[in-house]
């Protein structure tokens, strides 16, 4: 898929400006104020992880979606703990500059003790600059203990996967005025106790652009329009491997076409017996 600008160059010909060097909350908060857009990916493994940072990736967050796009399962609610740390470390060790966000999986902010003692895991064991949960009125508390504790927390609101059951499926958030007020009053509760940054995903752009015209952190969009002051997308839907996609994804690769090529030129190099050759052989050493 080749993206292209509004004069038509494709964007992957068009010159970039990374910002260089360790990326902290602060180089995010003055990228907000001089309007420099926040490019974001989801990433789980550290190979993937060392080309991300070579293409000055700011933000790279290690997803609950994980469990589907990873382990394959049905919903993000099977990552757990142990399995967001391992994978984050890795991450870490690939991209030791970026902004690592880690994501509290399902059940592990249930209450401010394990919402604390979880986060500080992240910090601790995976290196992260701060952690991502899911959010509504009722995690004041939550966020109020872990930013507290000294826990960096970005508060992720509108669609929440984890509670996909409780929200009636995976739908698009705050389209009635009523829901879209609730948003706004979310966003400001969060920032108020202490959130960092604002995630907002699958949310209409005039909402977004009220939360991001009521609070002064970065707000970063998953499908929340251009008004977000940074994008995410999750990185297997972005490089091609996901079937069905929200419709705010765009491809820009397509990664299985690739391995899947590879993968057949092994496949019949192993059967014509052109693979391994002489050369691929250890030598014995003559006595
Ligand atoms: O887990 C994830 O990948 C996310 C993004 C969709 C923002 O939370």
């Amino acid at each position: 898929m080749t993206v292209t600008s509004v004069d038509g160059t494709p964007t992957s010909q068009m010159p970039v400006q990374h910002p260089a060097g360790k990326i902290t909350l602060g180089t995010l908060k003055t990228m907000r104020q001089q309007q420099q857009p926040i490019a974001m990916l989801t990433c789980y493994d550290f190979p993937t992880a060392k080309i991300l940072a070579t293409c000055g990736v700011p933000v790279l967050l290690v997803g609950d979606s994980a469990a589907t796009t990873v382990l394959g399962e049905s919903s993000t609610i099977y990552a757990t703990m142990d399995f967001m740390v391992l994978l984050t470390r890795a991450v870490r060790r690939g991209a030791p500059d970026v902004f690592l966000m880690g994501d509290m999986p399902f059940g592990s902010y249930a209450t401010e003790e394990s919402a604390v003692c979880n986060g500080k895991r992240f910090l601790t064991e995976a290196d992260v600059d701060c952690v991502k949960l899911e959010c509504d009125l009722r995690h004041e508390k939550i966020v109020r203990a872990m930013t507290m504790a000294g826990i960096p927390v970005c508060a992720h609101l509108g669609l929440l996967p984890q509670r996909a059951v409780q929200q009636g499926g995976y739908r698009y958030q705050g389209r009635t005025e009523p829901e879209a007020d609730r948003l706004v009053r979310e966003s400001v509760a969060m920032v108020q106790a202490g959130a960092e940054l604002l995630l907002l995903e699958a949310v209409p752009d005039r909402v977004s652009r009220r939360i991001v015209e009521a609070v002064g952190c970065p707000v970063l969009g998953c499908g929340a329009g251009p008004s977000c002051h940074g994008h995410v997308l999750v990185l297997h839907d972005m490089l091609g491997y996901s079937e069905k996609v929200p419709r705010f994804v765009e491809r820009f690769g397509t990664v299985p076409a690739a391995v899947a090529e590879a993968a057949s030129a092994y496949v019949r190099a192993v059967e014509t017996r052109a693979y391994p050759q002489v050369r691929h052989e250890y030598g014995v050493k003559e006595s």
